[in-house]
């Protein structure tokens, strides 16, 4: 079976910060509100002219520098996201020409909502056996202040933005369990199409809450089932950052204690894509990852998409 080993992980995020007290100016909420509902206490919005490639190319730049690799190592480039910054070409291929990667690195984007890092985890491990390298450079993040609607209280004052990155190789020994799904459903969480103005982000909050409690505990087990692992066996759960609450009821139905899952919402909000790649990136900084421990990574978006992986971390040999 083809896994993954991560070998270098990166984030990149604006720098400017918007508290709860500065969208209670916007819209009529409140820190209380907000902290209680959802767990966030601040985000990041990109100002204008800055753009979703800066931000993917720093957090790509800083996984490889992390993995000791360089843009010419490269054999497949993928992008999770659904904030590009062009309709065409995709935003990796605007990765790939601001890093110079190879020519024959070919470079497409997933779109598969907050979900969308998973799935380029799966797609990677099935291709890069097959590209000329065996290295991929995988990005997910997003700018949603782009298409958050600024005078929706029960949107902006849950998503953010940001980016995050990891350069992974393949391999054949190394212990990697996934599942991807997807249940096919516009109206619960989506954003129209280019020509469509305005082109905000419509969510039914309750309604993906409901898809989250329905989905993600059931695949955790699936996938403890594919290991053989008892959950207690796992030493981080990496859930998609959406809101506390759903971590905390995700933990209770695993009956797994909180303290095993990494939680950032606090920080940023809802990046979307970004937000497993930005906690694994945060995690490795941390030294929260060490070679043997068992990780797993839970996320679940529009589309509506769910999906999960299951994997042993290794540690990097030294060069
Ligand atoms: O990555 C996937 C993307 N999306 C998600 O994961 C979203 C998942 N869902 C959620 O996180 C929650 O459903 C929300 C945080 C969006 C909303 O929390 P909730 O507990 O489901 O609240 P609700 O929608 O049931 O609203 C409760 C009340 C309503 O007022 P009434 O009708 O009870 O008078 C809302 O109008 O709270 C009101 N409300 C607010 N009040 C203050 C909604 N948004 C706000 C707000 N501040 N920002």
């Amino acid at each position: 079976m083809n896994g993954l080993q991560i070998l270098g992980t990166g984030r990149a995020l604006p720098d400017h910060i918007t508290t709860n007290d500065d969208l209670a100016k916007l819209v009529e909420t409140n820190d209380e509100w907000i902290v209680s509902r959802t767990g966030i206490r601040e985000r990041r919005f990109a100002r204008e002219g800055e753009s979703l490639t800066q931000f993917a190319v720093e957090a790509a730049q800083k996984a490889l520098e992390r993995a000791g690799l360089a843009p010419e190592d490269i054999g497949l480039c993928l992008m999770a996201t659904v904030t590009p910054d062009c309709i065409t070409p995709a935003q990796s291929c605007l990765v790939h020409q601001a890093l110079h990667l190879p020519e024959d690195c070919p470079a497409f984007d997933l779109s598969a909502g907050c979900t969308g890092f998973l799935y380029a985890m799966e797609t990677a491990a099935a291709l890069l056996p097959r590209m000329s390298r065996p290295y991929a450079l995988l990005i997910g993040g997003e700018l949603l202040s782009r298409i958050v609607d600024m005078s929706d209280r029960s949107t902006c004052i849950l998503f953010g933005d940001g980016v995050g990155a990891a350069v992974v190789k393949t391999t054949e020994d190394a212990p990697w369990f996934s599942k991807l799904g997807t249940r096919g459903e516009k109206d619960i969480l989506w954003a129209p199409g280019p020509g469509n103005h305005p082109a905000w982000l419509h969510m039914s909050g309750q309604d993906v809450f409901k898809f989250a409690l329905e989905t993600v505990p059931k695949l955790a087990r699936e996938l403890l089932d594919q290991a053989g692992l008892d959950k207690d066996q796992v030493d981080w759960y990496v859930p998609h950052q959406a809101n506390h609450r759903i971590v905390e009821s995700v933990a209770k139905r695993l009956k797994v204690p909180l303290s095993k899952f990494y939680e950032n919402i606090a920080l940023y909000g809802n990046t979307s894509a970004g937000t497993i790649p930005i906690a694994l990136d945060e995690m490795a900084e941390q030294g929260l990852l060490r070679g043997g421990q068992w990780i797993m990574c839970l996320g679940f978006g529009a589309g509506l998409t769910w999906g999960g992986a299951l994997f042993q971390w290794q540690d990097k040999e030294e060069k």
